[in-house]
């Protein structure tokens, strides 16, 4: 039985460690590790082992995967660096922290960077894969065998792609909240009950994305499909499209993946400083 260790089990690597779980995984090969004792009594009652000690958790472990937050992720990994197996699968899934930190400090093991959303909650997830030069065909399995089960895996052909994949997909749930909102904030204004608004736009946002995801056509086809010549809908569509849409989404998505260059710039280690 390989032994599979989280370092920070919070919202991600719960994601995860449901998604492992529900596909079978023994609660006993699982390792986490969190600094609050609450985080660790939850794991511990649904049979995963887990600690508060890092060092420990990561001896003979097969695969590591880190869960902090980007901005923890150096200091994790100098102090983890020589416990951590030189055989060991590491997969990090920290926005913004470049291949070569992690290169760095573990230069013999294979390392991949994921890039999931947060639908991973509900198994409806889009992950982001790249794998360094270190990993092989077993890592691979590895890799779509913990990811799979929540959603849609995608292997990124280099690691600029994984930029992309956050502004397609990581940061992408919330463009769809924020279309949600606005949907909602317009019905009320125009007399629906505040709780009908929310609950007919959600149910339309849930419809609309099982149509996309289901049908056979494209969602510019199911659009037309809806939308009558001189209808309602095409009213609608005609505002969007000439308060230019397209061109907002176009410029959030640059932005997004902008800052996402940018972050890989502040994280990446300066050596000699
Ligand atoms: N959430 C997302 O939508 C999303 C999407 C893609 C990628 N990610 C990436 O996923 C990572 C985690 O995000 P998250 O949303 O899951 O954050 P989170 O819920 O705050 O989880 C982070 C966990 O790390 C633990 N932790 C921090 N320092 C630790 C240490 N030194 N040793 C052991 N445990 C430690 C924290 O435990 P305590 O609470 O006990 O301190 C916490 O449970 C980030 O790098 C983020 O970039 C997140």
């Amino acid at each position: 039985m390989n032994k599979i260790v989280f370092i920070g089990a919070g919202n991600m690597s719960g994601a995860i460690i449901d998604g492992m779980l529900s596909a079978g995984t023994p609660p006993a090969s699982l390792w986490t590790t969190n600094r609050s004792e609450d985080a660790r009594a939850a794991w511990a009652a649904k049979g995963v082992n887990a600690s508060a000690d890092n060092v420990q958790a990561v001896a003979e472990a097969d695969v590591v995967i880190l869960g902090v937050k980007p901005v923890h992720i150096n200091e994790l990994l100098a102090s983890l660096a020589s416990h951590i197996p030189k055989d060991a699968l590491v997969i990090t899934v920290a926005a913004g922290v470049p291949l070569e930190n992690y290169q760095y400090f573990l230069p013999e093991n294979a390392i991949c960077r994921v890039m999931p959303n947060t639908p991973c909650l509900v198994k409806t997830g889009v992950s982001g894969v790249f794998f360094s030069d270190h990993c092989g065909p077993a890592d691979h399995e590895t890799v779509t065998e913990l990811f799979q089960p929540l959603g849609l895996v995608h292997h990124c052909q280099t690691e600029a792609e994984i930029d992309l994949v956050i502004a397609a997909a990581g940061s992408a749930p919330a463009y769809f909240f924020l279309f949600m909102e606005a949907m909602i904030a317009a019905a009320i204004a125009q007399g629906l009950d505040p709780s009908d608004a929310a609950a007919m736009v959600k149910q339309t946002a849930l419809g609309a994305a099982r149509m996309a995801n289901d049908s056979e056509h494209e969602p510019a086809e199911l659009r037309r499909r809806v939308t009558s010549p001189g209808g309602t809908t095409a009213q609608a569509i005609e505002r969007f499209t000439s308060e230019n849409l397209h061109g907002i989404v176009a410029s959030a998505m640059v932005d997004c993946t902008e800052r996402a260059q940018e972050m890989a710039a502040l994280f990446k280690l300066k050596h000699g400083e």
